[in-house]
């Protein structure tokens, strides 16, 4: 495995950063989590915007320009000859000294790491996971704005420990009005006699790439979408549930909370939309 450490290609043993670093010391510093399918990076302009807006939000100079961003990205999928995987790219404040001020962090530190990926397995897909309502709320914009894909991950982090205590993978979190933001790293769909329910981002939700993949393919295939927000009885009632991620994909959910969803498995418009998100990425 090579990574792209700051300009240099390095093995694993030696892709190392400083213990001052800010990303470490603070989580000061944002990130990207992207999909490669068959050689491409999958919505590779939507994921660099959505890093270099999170980068101008919180006033973090990223050293690349955008096409040598990407020249990046490129390169390193080239070097670990990889078809299919994944990119967990990184910037970090870098490092500077132990007090938070980021005026002492004279350059940000660029890290790409290219790996394979299998976070379900295929079966999951159609059976539909088992997923559990957490207390952990989402920071919502009057804290930290989930819109930026920072480094401060411990709210996630908090719900994904209440996911493994309950035995589930993927936990749904609500906003501190009891509406239904997301999951730990998934943005959250439901349907109800047809129409496609997603909550607006203001709820609480990062604005997820995939999330907006299925919302064009929701209108391109007839389907009719709503950004709305919705509590947990409407996720218990729903005739289908399914959380949407770079990692995840489309993935069912077929009981929260003890409540059955529909059939008790992947529903129908879920399956036809992870299908046509599976023909888009080929
Ligand atoms: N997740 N919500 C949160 C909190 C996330 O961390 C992610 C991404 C999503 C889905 O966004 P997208 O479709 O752009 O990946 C929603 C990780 C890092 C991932 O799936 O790779």
């Amino acid at each position: 495995q090579v990574i792209y450490l700051n300009g240099e290609y390095v093995s694993k043993e030696d892709a190392k950063i400083s213990v001052f670093d800010h990303g470490f010391l603070y989580g000061d510093g944002i990130f990207e989590g992207i999909r490669i399918y068959g050689g491409n990076i999958f919505k590779c302009k939507e994921h660099l915007d959505r890093l270099y807006d999170s980068a101008k939000s919180i006033m973090l100079d990223i050293p690349l320009a955008y096409d040598e961003m990407e020249q990046a990205l490129i390169e390193t999928i080239r070097k670990n000859a990889l078809r299919d995987g994944y990119i967990r790219l990184v910037v970090s404040r870098g490092p500077g000294n132990l007090g938070l001020d980021p005026k002492r962090c004279p350059k940000a530190w660029v890290i790409i790491i290219v790996e394979q990926l299998a976070i379900y397995p295929e079966e999951a897909y159609r059976d539909g996971l088992v997923s559990v309502s957490v207390s952990q709320r989402r920071n919502i914009p009057d804290a930290l704005n989930p819109k930026i894909k920072s480094l401060n991950y411990l709210n996630n982090i908090l719900v994904k420990i209440q996911a493994n205590l309950a035995g589930v993978g993927e936990a749904i979190m609500l906003n501190s009005q009891g509406y239904v933001a997301e999951g730990s790293s998934d943005n959250i769909f439901i349907i109800k006699r047809g129409v496609v329910y997603t909550p607006p981002c203001y709820v609480g939700a990062l604005e997820g790439i995939t999330r907006a993949t299925i919302i064009e393919l929701c209108e391109k295939l007839g389907y009719s979408l709503k950004e709305e927000p919705f509590t947990l009885h409407d996720v218990y009632v729903a005739d289908e549930v399914f959380f949407t991620g770079t990692a995840a994909e489309v993935i069912a959910v077929r009981e929260v909370d003890g409540r059955t969803i529909g059939g008790g498995k992947a529903g129908p418009i879920t399956t036809h939309l992870l299908g046509e998100f599976r023909k888009t990425v080929e």
